[in-house]
Order: structure tokens, then C-alpha cells, then sequence
């Protein structure tokens, strides 16, 4: 299985932090951002990663994190020219895929859990997708699953009025339909081809599978969530 970490995007949301570097670039706590996602795909068994990242910082990655051998893993680089939204930030990485099967993993999120279990299980499964799901306070920031059961019914992007308190984190497993998935997306109204959208045809499919995080996460692309990260990542290191 490749993995696959998009690093894309404006990070519009941490201006001025993000007007002379990239989001991922920096710090949550003692280490860049962009760590920690990569250590959670190598944690996970995922060696051979390819990381997409926008036009101006490209080679602040490559700077930073080279060939990858220094964290266990090979990284391959592709750039994103436009932030035209996370599911065409994949799209880029198509030719290099193949028909593997997938892990995405979005640059500016920190998870605690080991999800090797789930990768052994996903490599398993015939086909399909599966996500991990959060309980949070705030799910109108997130995508949110509208539960049936424990039947996965819609996912809903940043909805006003959340069916459920949970968040679909940034952490995605895909079969290789998600290449053709991706062709037949239209832009959302905020202009992107949403990751959303790419769940909602695993959902109707009816090959979507989920789990649900054990341990802490939280996105960092926002002044508080990259101070609580921060915050959490500093706990963890007294704590250990
Ligand atoms: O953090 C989890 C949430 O991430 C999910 O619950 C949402 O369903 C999903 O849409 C996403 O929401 P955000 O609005 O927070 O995503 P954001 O635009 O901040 O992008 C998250 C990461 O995706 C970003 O750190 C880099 C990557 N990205 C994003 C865009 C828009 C790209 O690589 N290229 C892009 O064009």
C-alpha cells in the first residue's frame, strides 16, 4: 500500500503566519507540522510516499525532509500549481499510484493512534474505503457522517446543523476506483473538488468502512487548533 500526504492549499486561514512559508512548515510544538502526519503513515507500515505540496514551497520540502530516509521512508514530490481542493490535490498523484491500494493523509493533521491494525485490515477488504471518525465539539468545521445504526447514510461537508458529533478526520483509505471517482467530480461552492464528495460514492457504493479513533487528533490549520495541537503535542512529550 502507498501512502499519500497532500500539503497543498493556501492556508488562508493563518495569515500572516502563512505569507512567507507554507502551513505545514510550521511548528506544531518542537517539530514542523508536516512531521507528524509522515511519522503516522510510517508508524503505520507506509514507506513509499508521495507528497504534494503547493508551487512556491516545493522545495522547502525537499529541503527539509529529502529523500526521506532519515524517517524510514522514500518520498516521491509532486506539485499542486492551484489550490483547486483536496481531491484534486490526489488526483496528482495518479500516474504514481497505479492500482495500489491507498492511504491519504492530510498534511495538517496529528493523530495519536497507531493505525497499523487498520491498514492490515484495509490490504484485507476486497475493495472499497474507509475513514476514521472523531467525536468533537465543533463538527460544523469538519465533514460529518449522518450515522444509521452503525450504517455510514451521507457524509456532509461543514454542515450548519451536524447529523451526528463526529468528524471525518484527514485520514482516507481508498481501492484505485478513487482515480475514476475523482474524474467525475464537479467543483463545490467554495470552487473545490471535495474529499467529500469522493466518501459520499464509497457511501452509495456501499463499501465504505469506518473506525473510530481511540486516541486523540486534531487539524492544526486554524490559530486554535494549532495552539491546542501545539499544546497537546507538549503534554505528550512531559508525559512520556
Ligand atoms: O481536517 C479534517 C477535515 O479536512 C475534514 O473533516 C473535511 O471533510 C475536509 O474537507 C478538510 O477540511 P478543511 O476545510 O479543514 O481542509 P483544508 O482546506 O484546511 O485542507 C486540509 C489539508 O488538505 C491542507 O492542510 C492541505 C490539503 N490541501 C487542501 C486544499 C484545499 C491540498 O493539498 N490542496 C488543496 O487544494
Amino acid at each position: 500500500m502507498k501512502g499519500i500526504i497532500l500539503a497543498g492549499g493556501t492556508g488562508s486561514r493563518l495569515m500572516p503566519l502563512t505569507k512567507i512559508t507554507n502551513k505545514h512548515l510550521l511548528p506544531v510544538y518542537n517539530k514542523p507540522m508536516i512531521y507528524y502526519p509522515l511519522q503516522t503513515l510510517v508508524d503505520a507500515g507506509i514507506k513509499d510516499i508521495m507528497l504534494v505540496s503547493g508551487k512556491g514551497f516545493a522545495g522547502h520540502f525537499v529541503e527539509l525532509l529529502g529523500s526521506g530516509k532519515a524517517l524510514g521512508a522514500r518520498i516521491t514530490y509532486e506539485v499542486q500549481e492551484e489550490a483547486g481542493g483536496i481531491a484534486q490535490a490526489l488526483g496528482l498523484a495518479r500516474q504514481w499510484a497505479g492500482d495500489e491500494k491507498l492511504m491519504v493523509i492530510l498534511g495538517d493533521n496529528i493523530f495519536d493512534d497507531n493505525i497499523s491494525k487498520a491498514v492490515e485490515d484495509f490490504k484485507k477488504q476486497p475493495g472499497g474505503a474507509k475513514i476514521f471518525l472523531k467525536s468533537v465539539e465543533d463538527p460544523k468545521r469538519f465533514g460529518v457522517p449522518q450515522l444509521s445504526g452503525d450504517k455510514i447514510v451521507q457524509i456532509e461537508e461543514k454542515p450548519a446543523v451536524p447529523k451526528s458529533d463526529y468528524a471525518v478526520t484527514g485520514l482516507y483509505m481508498y481501492d484505485s476506483q478513487v482515480w475514476n471517482v475523482i474524474d467525475d467530480l464537479v467543483p463545490s461552492g467554495r470552487g473545490e473538488l471535495e474529499i467529500t464528495d469522493v466518501n459520499n460514492f464509497y457511501v452509495q457504493q456501499g463499501t465504505m468502512s469506518y473506525e473510530i479513533l481511540e486516541n486523540n487528533w486534531t487539524d492544526a490549520g486554524t490559530f486554535d487548533s494549532l495552539l491546542r495541537a501545539s499544546n497537546h503535542v507538549y503534554k505528550m512529550e512531559q508525559d512520556k
